[in-house]
């Protein structure tokens, strides 16, 4: 038998898997990483933390499965986005914890780079809106901030990676420093066209290009795991940022296929083949994972509160004890009722963007229960979903596409049939769930294995992908209108607080 071994750092813990070479799960193993708040707004991981909770993962998936490391032909790594690690060249230390991507301290600098009216010449080179989400600013604090770093930076001593590259030049014992286009394409510094670091982002932002990795295909070698580490040398053939992974693990490869993961975000992508559309609704262009030097895009939009309303509902509002319990309540009445939950506790994404709307609830009467509550905080996941989509789909259209014809769903909230049928409803499209949600490491398998030759090419994968619930639309396209009429009513109160 073949066996691949994906692991996956995410933003909340470290996975790894073990797939065979028919994308089926044999076992998986994980570790929660502790979360370090310094500050309102300042969100940080400790890199050592990040590198042992996945290592220790790696190593207990293999023991979990009933492997040694010479059984598995090949490791892809999939991971948290634009967080970003700096360390030394001669003793892989960090110079500071990862600035996470969350964090928000790269704001004031976004802010002068707007000032300066660069907005436009960053989505053309990056196809990414000025943000302090992404890597840039991020970077560009650490060596303003930590004392001594920017000689460093200045002398060639350090390096700079996504987390892919952390784990890249740990699991090498410092030998590669490199990352893959989907990772380097959220950075900010990296042109999506040309596949290259952008010298004129690196003067704006004023970066030393020696802090940079070597950038790859998503699929390709990266060199080979410390032998000493798993007990043999596996080669690293396979990496992707988790969204992208996610696209190219639910076999969506040609244009106008799309997923949506649901996690304590929500994160829809849709795969635009080699073409990179600008986007009038606000979303995002990035490159996908690409096998090959050919660039490939996605358009991007993001739901900050997908699956966190239920944390809330359960830590906030002590509705439920645990989150499993919330589908229950939800369907414990026939609707909500005429209440609407806006969960815009930290703004609005796309399409909104409103960062300043907050978390309301409305339609509430003499009526209303938790229960309601519940359902609409449920429904939220998919209104907000809904309105990426429309948003999506006018873009695919004004590029001359057709509109989005199904939607592929996966992560924690995808479980839910009630949520999943409300999504279909609400769309008018259906909504697959396939056998293997764990696409997020499956994509990353499935490039490392692309890149050995466990698998012929996309049509092999595309093959593998299996069906295993689709949510058929059952209202009307005008009852879901006048659904999606109420919920922007509601959206407006939101942005009016
Ligand atoms: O862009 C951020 C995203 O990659 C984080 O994903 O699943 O770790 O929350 P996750």
């Amino acid at each position: 038998m073949t066996y691949l071994l994906a692991l996956d750092q995410g933003t909340s813990s470290s996975r790894s898997i073990v797939f065979d070479a028919r994308g089926q799960v044999v076992a998986s193993a994980q570790q929660e990483l502790p979360q370090i708040y310094p500050q309102p707004g300042w969100v940080e991981h400790d890199p050592a933390l990040i590198w042992s909770t996945q290592l220790a993962t790696a190593r207990e998936v293999l023991a979990k499965a009933g492997l040694a490391a010479r059984d598995i032909r090949a490791l892809g790594i999939t991971n948290q986005r634009e967080t970003t690690v700096l360390w030394n060249r001669k003793t892989g230390q960090p110079v500071h914890h990862a600035i996470v991507w969350q964090d928000r301290r790269g704001e004031p600098l976004c802010a002068e780079l707007r000032a300066q009216d660069k907005a436009e010449f960053v989505r053309e080179r990056t196809g990414l809106l000025i943000d302090a989400y992404f890597s840039a600013t991020k970077l560009r604090w650490l060596l303003d901030h930590v004392p001594g770093v920017r000689a460093q930076a200045e002398r060639g001593e350090l390096a700079f990676g996504t987390v892919d590259s952390w784990l890249v030049w740990q699991l090498t014992g410092g030998r590669v420093h490199a990352t893959d286009v989907s990772n380097a394409a959220r950075t900010m510094l990296f042109d999506v066209h040309r596949n290259r670091w952008d010298p004129e982002l690196l003067a704006l932002l004023d970066i030393p290009d020696s802090l940079l990795p070597e950038v790859r295909p998503s699929a390709a070698l990266f060199g080979e795991v410390q032998a000493e580490l798993l007990g043999h040398a596996v080669p690293i053939a396979g990496i992707a940022g988790d969204q992208q992974a996610a696209l190219f693990g639910q076999a969506c490869f040609t244009p106008g296929l799309a997923k949506n993961t649901y996690g304590t975000g929500c994160f829809m992508l849709m795969h635009t083949g080699g073409k990179a559309l600008h986007s009038r609704n606000g979303l995002i262009t990035t490159s996908a994972a690409q096998t090959d030097a050919n660039p490939e895009y996605a358009l991007e939009g993001g739901v900050f509160v997908g699956g966190a309303v239920v944390q809330w509902l359960r830590d906030g509002l002590r509705a439920i004890e645990s989150s499993g319990e919330v589908q229950a309540l939800a369907q414990s009445v026939p609707d909500a009722g005429g209440v609407m939950v806006v969960p815009a506790f930290t703004g609005l994404g796309a399409p909104y963007w409103q960062p300043d709307a907050r978390g309301t609830i409305t339609g509430l009467s003499r009526g209303s229960t938790l229960a309601h509550i519940a359902r609409a905080s449920l429904e939220s996941i998919a209104y907000q979903s809904a309105a990426l989509l429309e948003a999506m789909s006018r873009d695919a259209v004004a590029a001359g596409a057709p509109p989005l014809a199904e939607l592929r769903v996966d992560g924690g909230a995808a479980v839910n049939d009630m949520l999943m049928q409300f999504q279909a409803d609400l769309l008018g499209i259906p909504v697959l769930r396939p056998a293997v949600t764990e696409t997020t490491a499956l994509g990353a398998a499935y490039l490392a294995g692309l890149a050995t030759g466990v698998f012929a090419g996309r049509d092999e994968l595309a093959s593998l992908w299996r069906v295993e619930r689709r949510f058929l639309p059952t209202l009307s396209r005008g009852q879901a209108a006048e659904r999606m009429q109420a919920w922007e009513h509601a959206v407006r109160q939101a942005t009016a607080a």
